[in-house]
This record gives structure tokens, C-alpha cells and sequence, in this order.
């Protein structure tokens, strides 16, 4: 079996179901209020496991009952939590809005998700021990460049989704194999609009992108070959939350078992179709079997 290392940010989901999202200064009525453990570490770590790997997630929680269903569910999800730390204070919140057409607007309150800014004692041994470790931007950066130093230190893979999307240094970008952005974030990284043009400008920092486009699939760039379009099923989207982290997820499962760049890449939109159409982002991402139906070589 594959072993993934996730390295990254939990948060509670706090999400309101409405017709559409509020503007500001206006009220809207909505129609749902439900919790669903999220955050974009644990949704990677989650979406691996259930796509057939080991998986190791690091981080922290709060001393609060959101921290303990959060721990919970990764356990159920078979995510192996020795190095998920409990802390004093409030666990992370990401107070979510989706709309009827399933998009979504998201503050995220990273609570002690913010604590995380070092490798722990035993840290890089997990990180070591793993096939590929996945980093996200929902934790202190210093944290993120210490994960991809250690896994570069090991020889381990290290995916990176910029997301939020910050200004990223050399320090990190060196020893990242593979970003994944979704069409914004590659905008805000390089300020082009095109993502070709976008994924084509990231080339210069990493060897490998991956634009996610949503419905329209994604797109993958590496220095030595010509840009590869890969579709998204089609499907109604009912909650897109978590679709990126699920796309992840599955990828580094894919990739970890060498599938080739193709197919790992249709197998992880097989993956993010399932879940946006499903509710909430942890608890919509599928298990391997429901990946391997609706996958289409
Ligand atoms: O990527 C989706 C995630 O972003 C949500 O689960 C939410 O927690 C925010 O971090
Ligand atoms: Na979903």
C-alpha cells in the first residue's frame, strides 16, 4: 500500500445552505445549517485514505468538541492521527456559504490550525516514511517550507495546493514537485488570466503543474512535454466544497502507484465528480470501489 504524509489544517465546516450567497451589508434567508469536518489538510488526508493509502496526518485541533468529532472522522476514515496534536484554545472554523448552484464562498478562522508553525519531535520521521507528502497554505508557512525541506531531505514527493493563495518563496517553491492551483489562484500566483499561460509562468519555480478547472477538468504542464487538457465527468454539482482537496488526494494515490500522468489525472476528477455531488467536503468524498465505477480511461 501507498503511504501519504498530509501536513496541514482542520477545520470545522460551519456551512449555511442558501439560494445564493449574501452580499455585503444584505441578509439572506437560508435553507440548511449543518458541521462537517473540513479543512484543506484533513479533506486531503481523507480523500486519500478512502482512495486506498496510508495516511498520516499532521496538525492540531482544539481542546473543544469540534476538535474531538474531527479526530473521530478521520479515524473512521482509517487516517492514522499519532501526530495530531490537541491544543489549548479553539479548534479552526471555515464559516461556508453554498449556493443552489453548489459554489461557495468560505472564511476560514484557523484557530489552532495557527499553533502549527514547526515540524514536532517525530514529524519528519512520518514525513520520511511516507510516498509523497501533501501540503496546503492553511497553517504558518514556516511549517509548510519546514514538511517540503524534510521531504526533500528523504526523498519523499511533495504535492502543494496554493491555496489560500500567498505570495510563495524560492524557499518553498524549490522543493515542491508538483502545484496544484485552481484556475484563481494561478491568476493571483502569476497575474495571467489564461491558465496556460498561468501554468506555463509557474513552470519557471516548479517542474510540474496541475490547474484544476472545474467543470472543465484540468489542465497539466511539465517542462519536457507537450500540455496535456484532461475533462471532468459531467455531473450536477450540488456542494463543490472540498471537490480541489478530493482531486488531491486522489492524485497523490494515483501518482504514488504510478499510474501514468493521464489516467492519475482522470482517476482524481473521477474522484471529485463523486463528491460535488454530495454535501460537505469530508463527508462527500468517495471510497475506491465508488472511484473505480465511474472512472473512464
Ligand atoms: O478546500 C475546502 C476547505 O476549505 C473547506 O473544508 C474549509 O474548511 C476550507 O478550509
Ligand atoms: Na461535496
Amino acid at each position: 500500500m501507498t503511504h501519504i504524509a498530509v501536513l496541514g489544517s482542520m477545520n470545522m465546516d460551519l456551512v449555511a445552505y442558501a439560494e445564493k450567497a449574501p452580499q455585503l451589508g444584505e441578509t439572506v434567508t437560508g435553507r440548511a445549517f449543518r458541521t462537517i469536518p473540513g479543512g484543506k489538510g484533513a479533506n486531503q488526508a481523507i480523500a486519500a485514505a478512502r482512495a486506498g493509502a496510508t495516511v498520516s496526518m499532521i496538525g492540531a485541533v482544539g481542546h473543544d468538541v469540534y476538535g474531538s468529532r474531527m479526530r473521530e472522522t478521520l479515524e473512521h476514515s482509517g487516517v492514522d492521527t499519532d501526530s495530531l496534536r490537541t491544543i489549548e484554545g479553539p479548534s479552526g472554523t471555515a464559516h461556508i456559504v453554498v449556493d443552489d448552484e453548489g459554489g461557495n464562498a468560505i472564511v476560514v478562522v484557523p484557530g489552532a490550525n495557527g499553533t502549527v508553525d514547526h515540524l514536532a519531535p517525530g514529524d519528519e520521521g512520518v514525513i520520511a516514511s511516507a510516498d509523497t507528502l501533501l501540503l496546503q497554505l492553511e497553517i504558518p508557512l514556516a511549517a509548510v517550507v519546514a514538511g517540503a525541506e524534510a521531504a526533500r531531505r528523504h526523498g519523499v514527493r511533495t504535492i502543494l495546493t496554493p491555496s489560500p493563495a500567498r505570495p510563495l518563496p524560492f524557499e518553498l517553491l524549490h522543493n515542491i514537485d508538483l502545484l496544484v492551483p485552481n484556475e484563481r489562484e494561478a491568476a493571483t500566483l502569476t497575474d495571467r488570466g489564461d491558465p496556460r499561460d498561468a501554468a506555463a509562468a509557474l513552470l519557471d519555480r516548479v517542474p510540474q503543474v496541475v490547474v484544476t478547472l472545474g467543470a472543465a477538468g484540468s489542465l497539466y504542464l511539465t517542462r519536457d512535454a507537450a500540455p496535456l487538457v484532461i475533462p471532468a465527468p459531467r455531473v450536477t454539482a450540488v456542494d463543490s466544497t472540498g471537490a480541489g482537496d478530493t482531486f488531491v488526494g486522489a492524485l497523490a494515490v494515483a501518482l504514488a502507484e504510478e499510474k501514468p500522468i493521464r489516467e492519475a489525472l482522470s482517476w482524481a476528477a473521477a474522484a471529485a465528480a463523486i463528491s460535488v455531488q454530495r454535501e460537505g467536503a469530508t463527508e462527500s468524498m468517495p471510497y475506491r470501489p465508488e472511484i473505480e465505477a465511474q472512472y473512464t480511461a
